[in-house]
C-alpha cells in the first residue's frame, strides 16, 4: 500500500500521476483538509500534523509515503525520516529544477505558499537551480481557495496577483493544488510553460518498487480515500479530479 498526503485535495495531482503509471497498487489517500492551508501554519504544527498523519497511514500498511504536499515536504521530511527509519518517504519540492533544464534562458516565476519559501530545502533548491530572470511569488491564501472550490475569488486573487508578471514564460507551480488551476492561470498570463513535480515523484516511486522487490497485482490496485474533516463532498470531488 501506498501513503499519499496532501493538506487537503491538491495532492490528487500527484496521486494521478501515479495511479496512471503504476495502475496495479493499492493506494491510501488522506486529505488533511480539516487543516488546510498549511502554508501558513508554523514548522512546529507542521511537524506534530504530519507525524499524526504518517502515523495512520502506517497503521494502514504503508510502508512508502508520498508526502504530495511541497509545504509539507520542504519543512517535515527531514523530521519524518528521523521519526520513522523505516518507512520511505517520496518528497514533492518546486520544480524549479525542471524550468532550468528544460526552460533556461525564460523569464520565470515560482509560485508556491510562505511555509515553502521560508524553508530550508527551497532556499537550498533555489540556490542549486535556478534560471537568470527568476522571480518568487508568495501565493498566501490561494491553496485555501482551492480546497474551497471558490472560482470567483480565485479569478479575482490571479488577477490582482498575476497580472504584473504577464509576459513571464515559465510557471514552476510549486504547490500541489496549484495545477487544479492551470486554465485560470493561463487566462491572465496566456500561453507560458508549466512545470510541476508529478513526473519526478512518479520517476522515484519507481525506484523504490525496484528497490524493494514490490511486485505489482496483475489487476487495477485499490484507492482509498480519507478525509479528515468528514465532509461529504470532499469524495465526490476527489472522484472527478482522478478521473478527469
Ligand atoms: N498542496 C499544498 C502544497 O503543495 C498546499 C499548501 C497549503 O495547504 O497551504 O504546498
Amino acid at each position: 500500500m501506498i501513503g499519499v498526503f496532501d493538506s487537503g485535495i491538491g495532492g490528487v495531482t500527484i496521486l494521478k500521476e501515479l495511479v496512471k503509471d503504476y495502475p496495479n497498487l493499492d493506494y491510501y489517500y488522506y486529505s488533511d483538509s480539516i487543516h488546510n492551508p498549511y502554508g501558513e501554519k508554523t514548522e512546529e504544527e507542521i511537524k506534530i500534523i504530519t507525524k499524526n498523519i504518517v502515523e495512520f497511514l502506517i497503521q494502514k500498511g504503508c510502508k512508502i509515503i508520498v508526502i504530495a504536499c511541497n509545504t509539507a515536504s520542504t519543512i517535515a521530511v527531514e523530521y519524518l525520516r528521523n521519526q520513522f527509519p523505516n518507512t520511505s518517504f517520496i518528497a514533492t519540492v518546486p520544480a524549479i529544477k525542471v524550468a532550468y533544464d528544460k526552460y533556461p534562458n525564460t523569464k520565470t516565476l515560482v509560485m508556491a505558499t510562505n511555509g515553502t519559501f521560508h524553508s530550508e530545502l527551497w532556499n537550498s533548491l533555489y540556490h542549486s537551480y535556478h534560471n537568470p530572470d527568476t522571480e518568487i511569488l508568495f501565493c498566501n491564501g490561494l491553496a485555501h481557495l482551492i480546497e474551497e472550490e471558490n472560482y470567483d475569488k480565485i479569478r479575482e486573487y490571479l488577477k490582482q496577483y498575476l497580472t504584473p508578471y504577464q509576459g513571464y514564460e515559465t510557471i514552476v507551480l510549486g504547490c500541489t493544488h496549484f495545477p487544479i488551476i492551470k486554465e485560470e492561470i493561463t487566462n491572465v498570463l496566456g500561453h507560458v510553460h508549466f512545470c510541476e513535480s508529478k513526473e519526478g515523484i512518479s520517476k522515484r516511486l519507481g525506484i523504490l518498487l525496484q528497490r524493494f522487490h514490490i511486485k505489482q497485482k496483475n489487476h487495477k490496485g485499490n484507492i482509498i480515500f480519507y478525509d479528515s474533516s468528514h465532509a461529504k463532498q470532499k469524495e465526490e470531488r476527489f472522484s472527478n479530479l482522478l478521473n478527469k
